[in-house]
Parts: C-alpha cells; structure tokens; sequence
C-alpha cells in the first residue's frame, strides 16, 4: 500500500496523470469514497495523462463512457446510481477487460464483482486535502502504487 496526499484538486489531477504514464490495456482501476471525495478529479487527471483532450466528466447517467482514441483507450465507469449488481454485466468488463484500461467510481458497491488482480484507490478528505491510499491486489498492477 502507499498512501498519498493531496491538498488541492489540481494535485489530485497530477497524481491521476502520473498513475496514466504506467498504465497499459487490462489495468482495472477501482476507486473507492464518498461523493466529493475526488474520484473524477482524479480520473480527469488520468485521462489527461492518456492523451485525451476535453471535458471527462462522472458518467453517473451513463453508466460507463467510452475513449477509444487515447495511448490507451479509456472506460470510465461510476456505478453510483446502478441498483441492481446484474446490471454491472451490461459493460462487458470480463469481455472487454483487456482493450483498455477502466477505471471505476463507487466500485465499493459491488465488492464480490470484480477480478482479484487490480488498483484499488481509496480517497478521502483530510483537512483541507484529501488522502489517496493506493493498494494493488495482484502482481499485474503491483507496479502501479508507485507514482
Ligand atoms: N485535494 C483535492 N483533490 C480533489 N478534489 C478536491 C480537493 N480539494 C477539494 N476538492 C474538491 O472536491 C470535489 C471533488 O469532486 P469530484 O472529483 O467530482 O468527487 P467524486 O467524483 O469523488 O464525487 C471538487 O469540488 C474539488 O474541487
Ligand atoms: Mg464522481
């Protein structure tokens, strides 16, 4: 685990962005906290990273948005507003795990879905900042704690 700490959005950006350089097609990226807490700052600063240009936003209403045209192409997932676990096999992750990287808002809610091999992120506030705690779960994404 390596825990981080962020006192202003824009270096919660640059830790996304420093995170995007070591990522590659089949990393899964589960962030986890409260509403405010910086998962889509956070995933905005990833995307940057990756090349893409222009606005990423929560796809609360959406489920999952799609951007096929980056260094690697990008799903970003917020299953805030998803009620039924079922509904999560509609995004075809097993399937299509490896095209990309994902990225996932509110992966808490669904704990037992997901595979064992992944970066899970917990942000928090803390003060005025917050506190990003990154822990990989299995060897392919050990080397991404470390940004
Ligand atoms: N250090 C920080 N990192 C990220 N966001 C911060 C930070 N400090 C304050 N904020 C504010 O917290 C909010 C985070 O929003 P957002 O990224 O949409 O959260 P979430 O997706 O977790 O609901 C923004 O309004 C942002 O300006
Ligand atoms: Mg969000």
């Amino acid at each position: 685990m390596r825990s981080y700490f962020s006192a202003h959005p824009a270096e919660t950006r640059e830790l996304g962005r420093r995170l995007a350089s070591r990522l590659r097609p089949g990393h899964l990226i589960l962030l986890s906290g409260d509403l405010g807490a910086g998962k889509t700052c956070f995933t905005q600063g990833i995307a940057t990273g990756l090349g893409i240009q222009g606005p990423v936003q929560s796809p609360t209403f959406v489920l999952i948005a799609e951007y096929p045209d980056a260094r690697v192409p990008l799903r970003h997932v917020d299953l805030y507003r998803l009620e039924r676990a079922e509904e999560i096999l509609s995004l075809g992750l097993e399937e299509r795990l490896e095209d990309g990287v994902w990225v996932v808002e509110w992966a808490e809610r669904f704990e037992g879905y997901w595979p064992a091999d992944r970066l899970e992120v917990e942000l928090r506030e803390e003060g005025e900042g917050r506190r990003l705690n990154f822990r990989a779960t299995g060897a392919d994404h050990q080397e991404l704690e470390d940004v």
